[in-house]
């Protein structure tokens, strides 16, 4: 018998992405699988999903669900054969764009309903309401599946660990309290030590507050979110449960971040072969109707366009950067708040021929973006780990990034003047103003200019590992600690072996 983790999220690669989460799911679940265990995926049922997953199949129906019954169909991610799980409810089958908010932003109202009835599902599958094997351990991630832990409490299924990882603080799931009786949560569980938060509802509450273990995604953001500043309000619950708090990392799946095989680009290179690079360049800069200049430094962004992303602070600052800089080009590609969207749309009008923005989310665009940059500006207020700039350290583009969270434990800083560090592989600033930004473009621009300088941080941001052996391993050494007794030997993680070779999930 294999171990059984229920991976529980709410958007996976390829099926739904709005962030890294959904890349983390399903590389973490290839990895697990490749190292004996059997983690499957359990997440909405979004049309986008229906249309891309594999092999569908009734796994059951379950009639007792807060927004009504739901189908269960279970299949596999295309590609990988990741065993995935689909929630299918009316709610759900509505969603079909961004899966959280509507086309202006809003979000919809009926959010803390879909995703309690995702938890409510979970709880079902785990108290064997289904054909399926109850999983041996439930590893719920982010608020979407926070009311999790709290239910298997609720429902007394004691004997299947849950482990809660927070990929983002920010993002809480807090609704109104009078949801609670809709979503079967008794007034009991609803006091400050239980699910309320400042007068709300919070699903991110329940999942830190009932979880047997609690994780982040960086050492550095595991100690940040324990203070005030970081904390978003959660940093006293945090601290109480500090014992039961793990950092792991994420990696990074360097089958699809992979210049010399992304099949996505226009001509592969490698550290020891650059040459596909300038290549990539020249296509980058038709691509987004930019001069073909070999010889322009081309600074990218590519993130979610919000607060969080200090896009605010870009576009007070890149301003003075192409003033200053009159060679440079800027490619932006992203999308999020609609007035930083805007601000950067004005941004390349005000600049023509040296700017360009495509405001979407655009997967093939990313990695050209990456592949074809000179640097990567990615400023952050807080970032849980940031996947972005180590998809561009991969192609040796060097990030320019803000000194919070996982990037601390990422990215070697070239510092602001004097030769580059042994090891640097980009260039971080503190704070949040514009110029701090400015001053940390500018270092990068003159770095830039000093090719053998230049040339050793691609090399070591290219060389840099953040592979899934070592978060894998965590992973599973967490769940062990969190299993039953009489199953903890199957959580031993055997080595790792190309494909899977396992069978999906079994009927029990
Ligand atoms: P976050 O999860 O906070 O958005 P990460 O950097 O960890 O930050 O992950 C973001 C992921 O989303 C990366 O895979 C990045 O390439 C991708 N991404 C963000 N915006 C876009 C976009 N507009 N088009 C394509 N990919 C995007
Ligand atoms: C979040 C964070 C990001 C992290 C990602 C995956 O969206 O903002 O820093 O890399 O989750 O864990």
């Amino acid at each position: 018998m294999n171990a059984r983790i229920l991976i529980v999220c709410s958007e996976a690669v390829p099926l739904v992405k709005t962030g890294g989460l959904a890349d983390v799911i399903t590389s973490l679940a290839r990895a697990l699988r490749r190292r004996g265990l059997d983690a499957t995926v359990m997440m909405p049922g979004y049309p986008a999903a229906l249309d891309q997953a594999r092999n569908l199949e009734e796994a059951g129906v379950l009639a007792d669900l807060p927004g009504g019954p739901g189908r269960l169909l279970s299949g596999t991610m295309p590609e990988h054969d990741v065993p995935v799980l689909l929630l299918c409810t009316p709610g759900f089958a509505r969603r079909t764009g961004n899966p959280y908010v509507d086309e202006c932003g809003q979000e919809f109202a009926d959010n803390a309903q879909c995703f309690g009835t995702l938890a409510h599902a979970v709880v079902a599958v785990c108290g064997g309401a289904t054909a399926l094997a109850p999983p041996h351990v439930v590893h719920a991630n982010d608020w979407h599946a926070g009311l999790v832990p709290a239910l298997l409490r609720l429902k007394r299924i004691g004997e299947i660990g849950t482990l809660f990882t927070i990929h983002n603080l920010a993002f809480q799931g807090n609704f109104p309290l009078d949801c609670a009786a809709g979503l079967g949560i008794p007034p009991a569980m609803l006091g400050p030590d239980g699910l309320e938060f400042w007068g709300r509802l919070s699903f991110l509450k329940a999942g830190i507050r009932y979880a047997d273990c609690i994780s982040t995604v960086s050492h550095s953001y595991a100690a940040e979110i324990l203070t005030p500043r970081f904390g978003h309000g959660m940093d006293g619950l945090l601290n109480e449960r500090k014992r039961d708090l793990l950092a792991i990392r994420n990696g990074v799946d360097t089958d699809t971040w992979n210049p010399a095989g992304d099949a996505l680009i226009a001509r592969p290179f490698s550290p020891t072969d650059m040459r596909g690079k300038s290549v990539c360049k020249r296509e980058l800069q038709a691509l987004f109707n930019l001069p073909p200049d070999p010889f322009a430094p081309i600074l990218a962004v590519g993130s979610r366009i919000t607060h969080q992303k200090m896009a605010d602070v870009a576009q007070a600052s890149l301003p003075t950067v192409l003033q200053r800089y009159p060679r440079a080009q800027l490619i932006v590609l992203g999308c999020g708040d609609h007035a930083y969207e805007q601000g950067f749309a004005r941004l390349a009008q005000d600049f023509p021929g040296r700017v360009a923005a495509h405001i979407g989310y655009d997967e093939k665009r990313a990695h050209a973006l990456h592949a074809g940059a000179d640097m990567l500006l990615h400023g952050s207020r807080f970032e849980p780990f940031g996947l972005t700039p180590l998809y561009s350290m991969r192609y040796g583009t060097i990030p320019i990034a803000s000194r919070v969270g996982g990037i601390i434990d990422t990215i070697a800083d070239a510092r602001l003047s004097g030769p580059p560090p042994q090891g640097a592989s980009g260039i971080l600033f503190d704070g949040e103003d514009a110029d701090s930004m400015t001053t940390a473009v500018s270092r990068a621009f003159a770095l830039y200019e000093n090719p053998g300088e230049w040339h050793a941080m691609q090399r070591n941001a290219m060389s840099a590992d953040f592979s899934w052996s070592q978060p894998a391993e965590q992973y599973a050494a967490a769940y062990r600690g969190i299993a039953a007794q009489a199953v903890k030997e199957l959580f031993a993680v055997r080595p790792e072996a190309p494909e899977v070779d396992i069978p999906a999930y079994k009927t029990a």
